[in-house]
């Protein structure tokens, strides 16, 4: 039935409602303030305009949201998060138009809607599956209550380079956990868990090899082998398809040569008719008309012609399908079954979300989350303590005793905003949790010195009196939320600004120093690791940040959170991933190996690494062939003298094969909980088939011989057994 009505509003639809289809708008700003809005943007990038000033002014600012054009049938989806908006633009959409073809409203709900959780980054951190698909089904229900039907999310680039700003929107380095989360994530998006729960289409981003953008710098050029495009940076767009993700986003970068935007075989050979996408590929924001930039197309119709080729469906943001789309098509450039495609994909989308029975909301809809429900609240806050990644506790340092006299320092903890992370649209100041604001609640006797923070410089006065007062020094430094996501690469991934100084500052007074991290990157921290005794990684944790970390410290919670991504050391080991291809040399003292002369031979904190308040031992790996699967058991004991949860992972290596291979690759992961002295078995089935790799030619390769397999607290921190794997 769904087809059928598909098909028969196909044929009635002129080329230009046809178009409109694939012509994404967003609200213009058409004024409301004295300069035009190009300089407004200038004067904010260059600091004369705060954020809050320039948010103020647009809270005024009047739109422009082409009534009009969604009138004559010209606008398929708007970016709109206005719920009342939403209606009253749906209602020209479907009683003025003349087919009554409901607007798609889309938006960045990156992790999470007015209940912000950790960045995606920290989220991995937790190896719960189960979680990151709780926060996405809460972020659905509360995003389609205020008019989105369609996530920008989740983001599942493969990002293995600290400099690039956008690691902080994905699941880190990689493609097993990657996929692990990507499942996770279109399960909460977009499957109901019951009857009138509402659900949202997911979008795929960025389609594809974006993290991989060269020198980590933000849209910069992409080139790899196909090898490791398919066995890695496909693998969680892959994953997510077959899980139903009904829509992508077309990557801004070139992949060896072409961008994706204007790719036809990334777009329709790979993603739409091999992997099965179901729904329609938009781009990136501007990005057709950037491919004249790229020097691919000569002008903005040969890009519009040749996107619109490629299998990219809708246009965001540029109006270069709805200005030459029809006349390409009329000269016989793009052929009108191209089009057809894409709006039946379009059309599809908003079927499959029901919109053309209910394209409203209802009242009690747009105001279901007008007070937020103590469940959300609690599920932020568990979502933060669980992404919580304990790096070192020298001496336990940690957790400390509520009595404890603390002095709380660096301005990052008394920021209530900084919270929530880049790329978070929706929250409100008074749900988000302070590190300051928790912390307090937690520990009366705590003193606050703000001292200084990741800009500016630091108080002198204040940093004597955080040493004069009490019996340790919680310093919570790190970067702030703009230091992280878009266009927010840096060349320097040590602690920005003069951080290190009023670190060492602090040291000086000879109190034990926790070092609580506030950043949405892994950081270069040997100085720090060398010097502090306790670092505890809390990234940007969303609303519920203050008690998740005051919790942690405390002890309430326990640590368990394991790094998706590595730490260098330094920042010129950059890109470093626990999982690359072996070399002829590797790395050790000897001279003439795979490293540098002035930095340590890998990473500082492997991706993995996590510790607890307890310890945990592993022993007797145990690897036996079971057919189709090997069967993997390990030993696991709680050696420590608290009650605490590991997270043992399961890494193989492929020993010989006809192409290099990673030295070590995650295949799968168990968490278990041991009360102190507790032991207990975890085991893990790894099917053969998943053993395999992809070659150049996409064709999976499984190739019989020795398979190390591994078991560890890391991906550093293993052991190990050899076994002859047969396939055939
Ligand atoms: C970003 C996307 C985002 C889009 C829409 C772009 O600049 O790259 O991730 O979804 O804007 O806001």
């Amino acid at each position: 039935a769904q087809r059928d009505k598909i098909e028969s509003l196909l044929a009635e639809m002129t080329l230009e409602e046809k178009i409109g289809q694939m012509n994404q708008e967003s609200p213009s700003i058409v004024g409301g303030f004295e300069v035009p809005f190009g300089e407004l943007i200038e004067m904010v990038t260059d600091g004369r305009l705060s954020n809050a000033e320039f948010k103020k002014i647009m809270s005024t600012a009047q739109q422009d949201c082409h009534e009009d054009e969604i009138r004559t049938g010209g606008v398929g989806s708007l970016m709109v998060q206005d719920p009342a908006k939403t209606n009253e633009l749906q209602k020209i959409a479907v009683e003025e138009s003349r087919l009554g073809i409901p607007l798609l409203f889309g938006l960045d709900v990156i992790h999470g809607y007015r209940t912000v959780y950790p960045i995606a980054l920290a989220e991995a951190c937790t190896f719960d599956p189960a979680l990151m698909k709780k926060t996405a089904r809460m972020a659905a229900r509360e995003s389609h209550s205020g008019g989105v039907a369609w996530h920008f999310a989740p983001m599942v680039d493969i990002a293995r380079d600290a400099r690039w700003g956008r690691v902080s929107e994905g699941p880190g380095e990689d493609p097993c956990l990657a996929s692990a989360f990507a499942r996770a994530k279109i399960e909460g998006l977009q499957e109901p868990e019951q009857a009138d729960d509402p659900y949202v289409a997911a979008c795929l981003k960025h389609y594809v090899g974006y993290g991989a953008c060269e020198g980590g710098r933000d849209y910069n050029t992409v080139n790899m082998a196909m090898s490791l495009f398919y066995s890695v940076y496909l693998q969680p767009f892959q994953a997510a398809v077959r899980s139903g993700a009904q829509t992508a986003m077309a990557a801004f970068n070139d992949l060896n040569g072409v961008p994706c935007t204007v790719n036809k075989f990334l777009l329709r050979d790979v993603l739409k008719d091999t992997l099965g996408l179901p729904g329609f590929v938009v781009s990136d924001a501007n990005a057709i008309k950037e491919c004249v930039s790229h020097g691919i197309a000569a002008d903005d119709r040969d890009a519009g012609v040749q996107a619109a080729c490629a299998g990219l469906d809708m246009d965001m943001g540029t109006n270069i399908y709805k200005n030459h789309l029809k006349e390409a098509v009329e000269s016989g450039q793009v052929p009108m079954e191209v089009i057809d495609d894409a709006v039946r994909r379009i059309l599809s989308v908003k079927m499959w979300l029901g919109l053309f029975d209910n394209p409203y909301l209802t009242e009690e809809e747009m105001h279901r989350f007008d007070t937020l429900p103590q469940e959300h609240l609690a599920l932020a806050r568990e979502a933060g303590e669980k992404s919580i990644v304990l790096l070192k506790n020298e001496g336990n340092v940690l957790p400390l005793s509520p009595e404890k006299k603390i002095a709380l320092v660096g301005s990052l903890a008394d920021d209530r905003e900084e919270v929530v992370g880049a790329w978070a649209l929706s929250w409100r100041k008074e749900d988000c949790v302070s590190i300051r604001a928790g912390m307090e609640k937690a520990f009366p006797n705590l003193q606050y010195f703000p001292c200084g923070g990741p800009e500016g410089d630091m108080n002198a006065d204040e940093i004597q009196r955080a040493g004069a007062y009490g019996d340790v020094v919680v310093a919570v430094l790190g970067e702030t939320k703009a230091m992280s996501g878009e266009a927010s690469s840096r060349a320097d991934v040590t602690l920005p600004g003069k951080q290190r100084e009023l670190l060492e500052k602090l040291l000086g007074f000879g109190k034990p120093v926790v070092l609580v991290l506030m950043n949405g990157r892994p950081l270069a921290l040997e100085w720090e690791d060398r010097h502090v005794p306790a670092i505890v990684e809390a990234w940007h944790l969303g609303v519920q940040m203050g008690h998740a970390v005051a919790n942690v410290l405390s002890g309430k919670a326990m640590p368990e959170g394991k790094l998706s991504a590595s730490f260098p050391a330094m920042t010129g080991q950059c890109p470093v991933y626990y999982n690359h291809p072996s070399t002829g040399r590797p790395a050790s003292k000897s001279k003439f190996t795979s490293k540098y002369l002035d930095a340590p031979l890998d990473s500082l904190y492997p991706f993995g690494h996590g510790l607890s308040y307890t310890s945990f031992a592993l022993s007797d790996l145990q690897v036996n062939d079971a057919g189709e699967a090997l069967d993997i058991r390990v030993k696991v004991e709680n050696t420590g003298d608290r009650a605490g949860v590991e997270t043992v992972q399961f890494y193989m290596q492929d020993v010989a094969a006809s192409i290099v291979r990673p030295v070590k690759e995650l295949k799968g992961f168990v968490k278990v909980r041991l009360a102190p002295g507790e032991k207990t078995k975890a085991a893990f089935s790894l099917p053969k088939q998943d053993m395999g790799f992809f070659d150049d030619q996409w064709k999976y390769r499984l190739e019989n011989g020795v398979f190390r397999i591994f078991a560890g607290s890391s991906s550093r921190e293993c052991i190990s057994e050899e076994v002859a794997v047969c396939f055939s």
